[in-house]
């Protein structure tokens, strides 16, 4: 009994499980089970059984019960690409972009990441910690149990191990697992310009080994795009981070075709990230390679632009995975239910594939496919309850927060909606 909770009576209960060993592609993608009156039982956090209630019925005496009669039960909702530790917000630029100007324009002014950029380097760590600790109960409350974070507005050894020190921390001390990304590739500093040879060698030669040695990131992602990173310049990067054991993901065509897909079927990445513009080829390339599509539709909504081509992707055999891309400058927002929304309205994506983007195919793409993403026997009791009747209503009625409750490692964080 010790540490146990018994969820019951699940008018939907959705496992995702089966999907392990590889992410969910093609129709695996969209065939998932629901069980009709679903119990899951978890014991010192962790999947005991997932099923039918009658299969799990008189089998466990647990220390709490949660009837989820009328409500959907699924697995934590992972979210696989964010820019959780920053500092400041940009209303301002978005007032900018209103007005006509283009999000590559104000960058390239200095603005953009730039700014945000000088607001976290000026910002002290506990700072950072506290406005990023606001962001994931956010996270949280929208039914997300575990993210990934990257750095990239320090872009100085100092100031990114002070972005990857707080993520750390944050995933220490609160109950959201974050796994981190060093990103020290996300601009060239304004000041280097002209000449940024310097600051990738800095990436390569200094943040690169620092990062690995302090065991601060599991991940190195470069955004490859004209004007910022050449994907030469991108390569490098990434089999450097490679021979320090920092696993490739990359921000790939997002604002122009840049052959960033097939960059990252190149090197081998986890995955390749936005894919806005990706081409057929690209496309080709990943589905062969096996790198997952990070899809963010809230980006190419924000920034006024066309979506990622899901439909086509899922299609040729990509994996496909949703994430929020938070971020004060092109996705300023922590909901990946309203992602959910984006992916069927905009991307063609179904409704059961856009769960699947969410849950298991997202664990994947950070490497946490063997402790979450699905509730089966051994993975982390992270369970996210809906108070909706079935599955279909969370993409379909949109911009509503219907999380009820958030379990993690079985203990209940959120209860009625609200944090405990
Ligand atoms: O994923 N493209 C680069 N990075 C972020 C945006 C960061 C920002 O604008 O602050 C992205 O879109
Ligand atoms: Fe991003």
């Amino acid at each position: 009994m010790g540490n146990s909770l018994f969820i019951k009576n699940a008018a939907q209960l959705i496992t995702m499980e089966g999907h392990c060993d590889k992410p969910a592609v093609r129709e695996e993608m969209s065939s998932f089970n629901i069980i009709e009156n679903g119990s899951v039982y978890i014991e010192d956090g962790k999947v005991v059984e997932a099923g039918p209630h009658e299969q799990l019925e008189g089998k466990y005496t647990a220390a709490e019960e949660i009837d989820a009669t009328g409500k959907v039960v699924t697995p934590g909702l992972i979210d696989p690409h964010t820019h959780l530790v920053h500092a400041g917000t940009r209303e301002n630029e978005y007032a900018m972009r209103l007005k006509g100007k283009s999000y590559m324009e104000i960058m390239e002014a200095g603005g953009g990441i730039h700014s945000t950029t000088r607001a976290t380097q000026e910002a002290s760590h506990e700072e950072l910690y506290e406005q990023s600790r606001k962001r994931l109960n956010q996270f949280l409350l929208h039914g997300v149990t575990t993210i990934e974070a990257k750095s990239g507005y320090g872009l100085t050894l100092e100031h990114e191990l002070k972005q990857l020190e707080v993520a750390k921390q944050l995933n220490d001390n609160h109950p959201v697992d974050i796994v981190s990304t060093f990103m020290g590739a996300h601009a060239i500093p304004m000041e280097e310009k002209e000449n940024p040879e310097p600051f990738v060698s800095r990436v390569i030669n200094e943040m690169i080994p620092e990062v690995a040695k302090r065991k601060l990131a599991v991940f190195n992602d470069v955004f490859c795009e004209r004007g910022v990173f050449t994907p030469e310049q991108s390569k490098r990067i990434l089999e450097a981070g490679r021979e320090y054991g920092l696993v490739p993901k990359i921000h790939a065509d997002e604002i122009e075709p840049y052959a960033g897909a097939e960059l990252a079927a190149a090197v081998g990445a986890i995955s390749a990230d936005h894919l806005l513009r990706a081409s057929e080829q690209g496309i080709k390339d990943m589905a062969e390679a096996g790198v997952i599509g990070v899809l963010l539709p809230g980006t190419a909504f924000f920034l006024m632009a066309e979506f990622a081509q899901a439909r086509k992707m899922i299609d040729a055999g990509v994996a496909v995975a949703l994430s929020t891309d938070a971020n004060p400058g092109s996705s300023p927002t922590i909901s990946l239910p309203f992602i959910m929304n984006l992916g069927c309205l905009k991307m063609g994506m179904t409704p059961e594939e856009v769960l699947t983007a969410v849950t298991i195919n997202a664990a994947h793409a950070i490497g946490a496919e063997k402790e979450a993403g699905s509730l089966e026997k051994g993975k982390k009791g992270d369970v996210t309850i809906f108070d909706v009747p079935n599955y279909l209503t969370l993409s379909y009625q949109y911009g509503m927060n219907h999380v009820d409750t958030v379990i993690k490692e079985g203990r209940t964080l959120v209860a009625g909606g609200r944090l405990l």
